[in-house]
């Protein structure tokens, strides 16, 4: 008896000393020390032994007991130190390490302008309009008092549409500016008085070089009411741009020919970034050319229903992909859209 005990001893040391995970220790205690295991069997069946064994040999039985019962805590104290070193060693962080840097988005320049160009013309009482980028030559042309035959139809290189013309309004075209949304359509749903801003992109099918491209923004501003003058005008560009710029800047007008507009007029603004000293952006001169403007033409206001005799007002249009690349110093139009990131994440 005291025998087969003796092998038993062995066969649970080594298989104590063999298991390699907390895991398989566990399951050698079980087959040796749970329930039903084997140093547990032999204990159940002391009460079937004579009494002169039982006493020798159950103090031998609970002896194997509690040296098994050493062992595996030992062991596992072995095994759970060993896992604790593993984890350490392949999962470790270091929370001294930097942190991993996320690209983050932002907004393109050119959004960043027109965002900043709404709200200075919200805070002067302007509602923001917007219009479809397929117009018909009604909206684009006729309704701006620009008729078939008028040679201002060449100036503005059209893209047009390959689809069937519009049943009353002519040919579909890419809007070629943001007259037809900023005045004829805004003048047609609202009527006047009217103050409004349209800005949006508009297409030219010109030849693409730094200074052009088929695909660039505007904005377009309208104001209609009674007793409306030039005089306004002025006093809205002038605030407008001290508040884009920052600072107080001059205007002056010269003339220019629009059809949608009598008297029509080009407005320059003194040089920004120089203070007139002279600079690359107004090359030299002190002015930049800002805008077309003029007093909106009676055909306009009467194409749109307005009683051109009670109600006269003025519109502007200005390149917004011209004034973001002079406010960043952006030297090709094209970098604007093509996409490069490298690009945009200057800005
Ligand atoms: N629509 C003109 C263009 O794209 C710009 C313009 C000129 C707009 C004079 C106006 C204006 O409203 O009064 O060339």
């Amino acid at each position: 008896m005291h025998d087969s005990l003796g092998e038993l001893q062995k066969e649970a040391v080594a298989a104590l000393e063999k298991a390699a995970s907390l895991a398989a220790l566990k399951e050698v205690e079980k087959n040796f020390l749970g329930k039903g295991g084997k140093v547990t069997g032999l204990l159940k069946g002391l009460k079937d032994l004579p009494d002169e064994e039982k006493k020798s040999f159950g103090k031998a039985v609970n002896d194997l007991k509690v040296a098994l019962e050493g062992l595996y805590q030992s062991r596992s104290q072995i095994l759970e130190r060993e896992e604790i070193d593993r984890t350490l060693e392949n999962d470790w962080i270091d929370l001294t390490a930097p942190g991993t840097q996320h690209e983050t988005g932002h907004i393109h320049p050119l959004s960043e302008t027109q965002e900043e160009v709404e709200r200075i013309f919200q805070q002067m009482g302007f509602t923001i309009v917007d219009g479809p980028e397929v117009e018909s030559e009604f909206y684009n042309f006729e309704g701006l008092n620009i008729p078939s035959y008028h040679p201002a139809r060449d100036m503005q290189d059209t893209f047009f549409i390959d689809k069937a013309p519009h049943p009353t309004e002519g040919k579909m075209v890419l809007r070629t500016h943001t007259s037809p949304a900023g005045q004829v359509r805004a003048l047609m749903q609202h009527g006047a008085p009217l103050r409004v801003i349209c800005p949006g992109r508009c297409f030219r099918n010109e030849a693409t070089d730094a200074s052009h491209e088929h695909t660039f923004n505007q904005v377009e501003g309208l104001l209609i009411d009674e007793g409306i003058s030039l005089a306004h005008l002025k006093g809205v560009m002038l605030e407008f741009l001290k508040r884009l710029f920052k600072r107080d800047l001059k205007v002056r007008f010269r003339p220019g020919y629009f059809p949608f507009v009598e008297p029509g007029l080009e407005l320059d603004m003194s040089c920004p970034f120089c203070d007139q000293k002279g600079c690359r952006v107004c090359k030299h001169s002190g002015w930049i050319e800002f805008m077309g403007c003029g007093m909106t033409h009676p055909h306009v206001l009467k194409t749109a229903g307005i009683d051109s005799e009670k109600y006269q007002g003025w519109a502007f249009g200005f390149g917004l992909t011209r004034l973001v690349m002079m406010r960043y110093a952006i030297d090709d139009i094209r970098h604007l859209q093509n996409g490069d990131l490298r690009f945009n994440e200057q800005f």
